[in-house]
């Protein structure tokens, strides 16, 4: 059995795409519709009330388009909505943690540092993380407010990010952190500036990767793997101006589709 039916992604805005970027890159072959709810960004400072209400309404949306598996490329939306998600509605769901395990167990200085939403930071799947896998090491949590919204506005790589990037890494830089663990899909679009603030020793770890290797072993458990060979336009919408969108997917020098929907 196969299936050649889309996977449906969605996110609080554009930051989702970083993980879309690592599914499509190892599943080339796969169709693919996301969902950037930009409209309601940022979902970290929200109730995890309203947090579930945003998330089934954007599942529902993506069903309705067929889709057969659904990542939540959302870290917010998945520390306080995924299980609410399982429960509802009868297909896979890939969610995505903060990659404390490796970075815990490979830390050399015995420090690490956490950026992620406050949303992230509250949920009760964080906390049994943490506590699971960062027993004997220190751990700086620092709650990157503004980040989504400066991301979602197209000032990724502006003096303002660096500046607030620079005033929230210094508890980090304090602690002599050697990786710095990114718990939130827009974050990946910092890391040039990260780059820039971290000594080159702190190691950057995002979860896109494993995310990306962990939706082909589920496709795979559940015979969804698509085998046609069909010509593959990868499908966006955006409940606002679609040119963040356009911009941070380079748009102008790729085959996809990118579209206002109301959702
Ligand atoms: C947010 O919308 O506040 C961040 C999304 C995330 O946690 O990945």
């Amino acid at each position: 059995m196969q299936s050649s039916k889309p996977i449906g992604l969605f996110d609080s805005g554009v930051g989702g795409t970083s993980i879309w970027k690592e599914i499509h890159s190892l599943l080339p072959q796969e169709k693919t519709i996301y969902l950037a709810d930009s409209k309601n960004a940022p979902y970290g400072i929200k109730s995890q009330k309203k947090i579930i209400e945003l998330s089934l309404k954007n599942t529902e949306r993506l069903l309705g388009f067929g889709c057969k598996m659904i990542v939540v490329a959302c870290n917010t939306a998945t520390t306080n909505a995924i299980k609410v998600l399982r429960e509802t509605f009868p297909v896979p769901f890939i969610g995505i943690e903060p990659a404390i395990k490796p970075a815990a167990l490979k830390s050399v200085n015995k420090a690490i540092g956490i950026l992620a939403t406050k949303g992230t930071l509250a949920s009760e799947l964080f906390s049994k993380t943490s506590e699971s896998y960062a027993t004997d090491i220190t751990v700086i949590e620092v709650e990157g407010n503004g980040f989504v919204e400066l991301i979602e506005s197209g000032k990724k790589d502006s003096k303002e990010t660096e500046a607030l990037l620079g005033n929230l890494l210094e508890p980090m830089l304090q602690a002599e952190i050697d990786f710095l663990v990114l718990g939130c899909s827009h974050y990946p679009y910092l890391i040039p500036l990260l780059k820039k603030i971290l000594p080159s020793s702190v190691q950057i770890i995002d979860s896109g990767e494993a995310v990306a290797r962990q939706t082909k072993a589920i496709l795979e458990k559940n015979s969804l793997i698509n085998s046609e060979n069909l010509e593959i336009i990868p499908e966006f919408y955006t409940n606002t101006n679609p040119e963040v969108l356009k911009e941070i997917l380079n748009f102008s020098k790729n085959n996809y589709s990118v579209k206002y929907l109301d959702f």
